[in-house]
């Protein structure tokens, strides 16, 4: 079997989260989803973002108890490792039943906070009852807009990372671990410097 080690090992310069880490911060996330959850009226819609949130989004689901229905949006503001600022929204929420669900955006990692501060507005004006954000990662040091999630997996520093959804450029999604990408793979002049 050929392994991430000899495919990609060179790309990547630690490992943030390892698989026994992640399975402990999702098993807490779902505990305190349904601590805040259970007694609520109505709907509950898990919204996974994609395509960044669709592993963490599957292992949350799968631990809630809560009865919960599943949705997803798909945004896009990234190229490469910067943002351009700009959210585009590339698969829309058409729901007629927002007014009577709690809407809880799954989210890979919040950087500037421009998606996740743009989305919460965007449901509360499309009548959601209630919206809530949860995030598998933070980098709170790279706010450009105030915007604090309501749900946290681990705060991290400022590196760009890759693995359990998380992508540079559509690669390395498939990892189960989280691991910061090494400068050399988006930084051409990286090795000569
Ligand atoms: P924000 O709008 O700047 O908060 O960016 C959030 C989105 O940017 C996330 O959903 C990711 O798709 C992407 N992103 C931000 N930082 C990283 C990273 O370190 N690795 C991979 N994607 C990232
Ligand atoms: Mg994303």
């Amino acid at each position: 079997m050929v392994d991430w080690k000899s495919k990609i090992g060179k790309d990547i310069e630690e490992i943030l989260m390892t698989p026994e880490e992640i399975d402990e911060v999702t098993t807490r996330i779902a505990e305190e989803l349904d601590r805040d959850l259970s007694d609520n009226s109505g709907k509950v819609i898990m919204l996974g973002i994609l395509k960044g949130s669709v592993v963490f989004m599957s292992d949350l689901m799968k631990k809630v108890k809560t009865p919960v229905e599943i949705d997803f949006m798909k945004v896009s503001s990234y190229k490469g490792t910067e943002t351009t600022g700009r959210i585009q929204i590339l698969l829309d929420l058409k729901r007629e039943d927002l007014s009577d669900a709690t809407v809880v955006i799954i989210e890979d990692i919040i950087d500037s906070g421009m998606t996740l501060s743009y989305l919460t507005d965007y449901l509360r004006l499309n009548g959601a009852k209630c919206v809530k954000t949860c995030t598998l990662l933070d980098k709170p040091s790279r706010r450009k807009v105030d915007f604090v999630p309501d749900y946290v997996g681990r705060e991290i520093p400022d590196k760009f990372v890759i693995g359990y959804g998380l992508d540079f450029d559509e690669k390395y999604r498939t990892l189960p671990f989280v691991g910061v990408l090494a400068q050399s793979v988006y930084d051409p002049d990286w090795s000569a410097k």
